[in-house]
């Protein structure tokens, strides 16, 4: 019978259905640019979203939601969503209490800090990024379950169970799908000894369904033994047979070592508005804060939105903000990091001491800044806010998309290639350009630094934006940004996330911008100015919640991708 109900409501959350039983005879509305009543859940796919909102309706609240939305992309988005990496999930309860538990991938306890370097003392190409060697451990599974065991209301097993559904009905890829899964077919083919459900006879075609039924398995083994369903037990031994067969070296006591944390979130205040996101390991909340802070003695409005301008003050203070990221954050577990000296307006002041208003600087003569007393871009993020104002920013990842393309043989589930994010040789660039030193070198058991920036916004006490993005070096900028479009611009949500966007991290030394992102007057008075400008694809996905003077929720999902919003 339980068989049945669960075949009949995984059908309904397949095609979108309303649900009409029960106390529930509440509708699904989903799409861009919804208005919500009650709650609302905006993620990187339509089903995931679904199902996000099915466990609201079913009373659970915004933190079942997000382990439930959580558990879905790492079934219907296998290019970022996951069991086999990490991330960071922001949680602001409706009465004001802040929390952000960190699920970040560890280095395993055999990780050495020249791992990827050959004799010579070169990088090995390819070694942190394509091989067993470039997985963390993973944190997700026991992220989602600490989180659930915190905050969460339904039973687990009622969470998960629709993500369970998702992977042994399966669902039907979007075009975009189609077309990424095609592209890493040979991927998938080379670097596997079996043939993953991601690879089939023929090409991906839109609407086509993708079944993953080992996949399945490994959620029912977590559904049914919690911690054990994944880092003991049959899955962990079938993470560790996949290892032995690559060389790599996450072991069966890094499984059973690895534990999520709670940690302190960062707050700011910023022209009135206070700013809550997420601490070390991540850098994306540092930055975020800096880059506010550095701004704000600034009329931007004045100025006019993408004026150049603005833009030049903003890539300005992203210059410094990112050559600190080189110098200072790593994981807070292993190194001092001078978290207040950075965030110090003192600081932030002196730092922009050398802005000047009509020339762009040369990154080769700004270094990190000496804070004072101190010697594929893909990700995916998803927000929610439940009908009693509980919410939850949280970003996700394997690093690149689909990871290292590496499935765990019968688990189902594709590998993290998140080592790539230490500082593998003391400036050399990582896939996302960025360099890095010492804070962040390869040490055991240590978290390799993110740039994942989960954030919130209140007004007055009140809940305001829920935010976050997908885009490696990209994501701290693209939130910046956002939030700028409407704290200073007063833009809606959806104008705000489908503005154009622009960005720049120091090294390399140029302004990347998409397409729509500048005229031409702004171009060449940026070009006037000494910046190097170049257009490039998107920046960022966001997936954002704007609550309205009444209470309404206010979906955000970013037209860059298939982003979604569902709500009730
Ligand atoms: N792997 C991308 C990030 O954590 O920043």
């Amino acid at each position: 019978m339980n068989k049945i109900i669960s075949i009949v409501f995984g059908l309904m959350i397949l095609t979108g259905c309303s649900i009409k039983s029960g106390k529930n005879k509440n509708k699904f509305i989903e799409g861009q640019d919804i208005t919500a009543d009650s709650g609302i859940v905006v993620s990187a796919h339509p089903q995931s979203s679904r199902i996000g909102v099915t466990i609201l309706l079913k009373g659970g609240n915004a933190v079942d939601a997000a382990v439930a939305t959580e558990f879905a992309l790492a079934v219907c988005y296998p290019e970022a969503g996951n069991i086999g990496g990490g991330g960071f999930m922001l949680i602001r309860t409706s009465d004001g209490k802040t929390d952000v538990i960190d699920y970040r991938e560890k280095a395993p306890k055999d990780a050495k800090r020249d791992m990827y370097l050959d004799k010579s003392g070169n990088v090995s190409e390819g070694l942190s990024t394509d091989t067993h060697l470039a997985s963390g451990v993973p944190g997700t599974v026991d992220g989602m379950l600490y989180a659930h065991s915190k905050y969460g209301k339904l039973p687990f097993k009622e969470v998960i169970q629709p993500a369970i559904d998702l992977a042994e009905n399966g669902f039907p890829v979007t075009g975009r799908q189609a077309s990424e899964l095609n592209s890493n077919r040979k991927t998938f083919i080379d670097r596997n000894s079996f043939r993953p459900a991601f690879v089939k006879d023929s090409l991906w075609k839109e609407g086509d369904i993708l079944i993953q039924a080992a996949l399945a398995e490994t959620l029912k083994r977590i559904r049914d033994y919690g911690r054990d369903g994944f880092y003991s037990g049959k899955t962990a031994r079938l993470l560790i047979k996949e290892m032995k067969r690559g060389n790599g070296i996450v072991s069966e006591q890094d499984l059973k070592e690895y534990r999520s944390v709670s940690r302190v979130p960062l707050t700011a205040e910023y022209k009135g508005y206070k700013i809550i996101t997420v601490p070390p390991p991540s850098s994306g909340g540092i930055i975020l804060i800096q880059l506010l802070m550095m701004i704000d003695p600034y009329p931007l409005r004045e100025w006019g939105f993408h004026s150049s301008r603005e833009i030049h003050l903003m890539v300005e203070a992203e210059r410094r903000a990112f050559a600190d990221r080189s110098e200072y954050p790593g994981d807070p577990d292993f190194v001092k990091i001078p978290v207040d000296q950075l965030l110090s307006r003192k600081y932030l002041l002196n730092r922009m001491s050398t802005f000047d208003e009509k020339r762009a600087s040369s990154s080769q003569k700004i270094n990190p800044g000496s804070p004072e007393g101190y010697s594929s871009e893909e990700t995916t993020h998803y927000s929610v806010v439940d009908a009693k104002g509980n919410a939850v920013a949280a970003t996700t990842t394997l690093n690149n998309i689909f990871g290292n393309s590496i499935v765990a043989d019968s688990a189902g589930f594709l590998l993290n290639n998140q080592m790539d994010d230490f500082s593998i040789k003391p400036g050399f660039p990582n896939m996302y350009g960025l360099v890095g030193g010492e804070a962040n070198s390869v040490q055991p058991g240590k978290r390799m630094l993110s740039s994942m920036t989960p954030s919130i916004v209140e007004k007055e006490g009140k809940l305001l934006l829920v935010l976050g993005s997908p885009g490696g070096s990209t994501i701290p900028t693209t939130v910046f940004q956002v939030i700028v479009n409407v704290l200073d611009f007063g833009m809606n949500i959806q104008g705000a996330v489908d503005a154009g966007r622009f960005h720049h991290q120091w090294l390399p030394d140029w302004i990347s911008y998409e397409k729509n992102a500048l005229d031409s007057l702004s171009f060449r008075k940026l070009s006037d100015m000494g910046h190097i400008v170049k257009e490039r694809a998107s920046i960022g996905s966001v997936n954002a919640i704007m609550i309205l003077p009444g209470g309404k929720k206010v979906g955000g999902p970013d037209k860059r991708g298939n982003n979604s919003s569902c709500g009730y």
